[in-house]
């Protein structure tokens, strides 16, 4: 297998976000060959107003359509808002979304997750996320459904993720998925 990278991004812009330490517990999993770059602008987007499509890139959106362009595949971990995904995470993909058919998230890889505090780990976040993703033509890993119930109890105080094997075990299902959907969609890159 050749080397891949693959852009994380987190839907949270809180300081010690379970959905990043996500995030970074999958980057020290990462088997050999695969690299994972966490994305950390998402606080600076301006929000996608159409009106701005006719004019020059904004400088953040230019760099966000960038790096995933680049990359093999996205991962995106989101928390869950009011059974839906927060606003900073849907005005990414609002941007990422366009311009239709030609947009940097068509055809890529893409594996989703996500960590709440409640008995259901962001359950109904990733079907929002799911249907948004189908919309716009990205492949999506189907299995395994990574989502981390009562993540209060499996991070820290800073968002450190604590470790235990039934997640790890999770993650490292998602990533060998996320590869195998890779070699599906690019073969001659990943062969
Ligand atoms: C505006 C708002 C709405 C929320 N709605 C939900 C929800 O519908 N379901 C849920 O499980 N948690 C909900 N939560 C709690 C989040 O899951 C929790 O704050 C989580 O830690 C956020 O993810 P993060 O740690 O990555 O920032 C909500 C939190 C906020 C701030």
């Amino acid at each position: 297998m050749s080397d891949l990278t693959f852009l994380a991004i987190s839907g949270s812009l809180r300081r010690s976000s379970h959905n990043t330490g996500l995030l970074r517990a999958m980057q020290s999993l990462a088997p050999d060959g695969v690299t994972i770059d966490l994305y950390s602008g998402l606080g600076t987007l301006p929000f996608f107003d159409q009106r701005l499509e006719g004019g020059p890139e904004p400088a953040a959106v230019a760099n966000l359509r960038r790096h995933v362009r680049e990359a093999d595949g996205v991962i995106i971990a989101t928390p869950e808002y009011n059974s839906a995904i927060p606003g900073v995470l849907m005005n990414a993909l609002d941007w990422l979304s366009r311009p239709t058919g030609r947009h940097a998230l068509r055809h890529k890889p893409v594996a989703v997750l996500g960590a709440s505090p409640s008995q259901f780990g962001t359950a109904r976040g990733q079907l929002v996320l799911r249907q948004i993703l189908h919309r716009i033509e990205t492949p999506v890993v189907a299995h395994p459904e990574v989502t981390v119930f009562q993540s209060h109890r499996r991070f820290d105080a800073d968002g450190a993720f604590s470790g235990d094997p039934v997640t790890e075990s999770l993650l490292r299902a998602l990533l060998a998925e996320l590869v195998v959907l890779t070699q599906r969609h690019s073969p001659a890159r990943t062969a």
